[in-house]
């Protein structure tokens, strides 16, 4: 290869990785916009166990501004002059996508708040309590949801917990602990991915397609004495029902 053939391909070599460090910069800032700064953390937990965590990636920023538009509408009509805190629980945190945006909306105005933080994985928690550790509303409890039990109730619960991967009997736990801690008039606004439970009915056979069933039964049963509206989000991985209810 004479001299000016060195030359090329050494500039070839330097352009693909130039394109490709460009290429990872772009991917890897989309990921933060789309899912939020934490998402690292999230792939841990999902190696850790998936079945618990319950999704193939973090809920996108276009999820988590649904499912909290409830909080974001009462904190902009609210009474300025009344000094009851708002009471806000989410349960599910997993990367911190809800709990930045709920955070961000609690400190818009100047009102007392609280906002509980319940994960069951231990990495996911600490990772929560290091973020949140500065601001002295937000608390992060590592415990299962269904035994979670506060000596206050919440206006609003906020919940991204995987309820068709869990057994029926934490499911009906979970829904009934939701229902005794949340507020008469609160709401209970939870994340469903879209294709996940009907695909599982159409593999799964004999008695675990028939416990599966009873199970979709249990909570669709839960959201229709409640439920005020179900809004789909498709720029999520998968795309996502929100299901919004309030507790009469
Ligand atoms: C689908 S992930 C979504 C988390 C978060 N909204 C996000 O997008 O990163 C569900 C989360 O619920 C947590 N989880 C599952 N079962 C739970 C339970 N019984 N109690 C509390 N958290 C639970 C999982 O560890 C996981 O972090």
């Amino acid at each position: 290869m004479n001299k000016k053939q060195t030359c090329i391909v050494r500039g070839d070599i330097g352009f693909t990785a130039l394109v490709c460090v460009a290429s990872m910069a772009t991917l890897a800032g989309g990921a933060r916009l789309f899912w939020g700064k934490d998402a690292a953390g999230f792939f841990k937990g999902w190696v850790r166990n998936p079945l618990q965590i319950g999704a193939p990636a973090p809920c996108s920023v276009f999820v988590a501004k649904e499912i909290t538009k409830h909080v974001q509408r009462c904190v902009a009509e609210r009474d300025l002059t009344d000094m009851t805190p708002l009471r806000v629980l989410e349960v599910g945190g997993g990367s911190g996508i809800f709990s930045g945006k709920l955070e961000d909306i609690l400190q818009e105005v100047e009102l007392p708040y609280t906002l509980d933080i319940i994960e069951i994985d231990a990495g996911l928690a600490n990772t929560l309590q290091k973020r949140f550790v500065t601001n002295e509303h937000i608390k992060v409890h590592c415990l299962d949801a269904a035994d979670w039990n506060p000596d206050y109730k919440y206006d609003f619960i906020v919940s991204s917990v995987p309820f068709t991967n869990l057994d029926t009997v934490t499911v009906e736990r979970i829904l009934t602990n939701y229902r005794s801690i949340v507020k008469p008039g609160g709401f209970i606004s939870y994340v469903e991915l879209m294709w996940f439970a009907p695909l599982k009915e159409m593999v799964l056979r004999g008695e675990s397609k028939e416990k599966f069933v009873d199970k979709l039964n249990t909570i669709k049963h839960f959201r229709e004495q409640f439920s005020v509206e179900k809004v789909d989000v498709w720029m999520n991985v998968t795309p996502a029902h929100i299901h919004h209810l309030q507790i009469s």
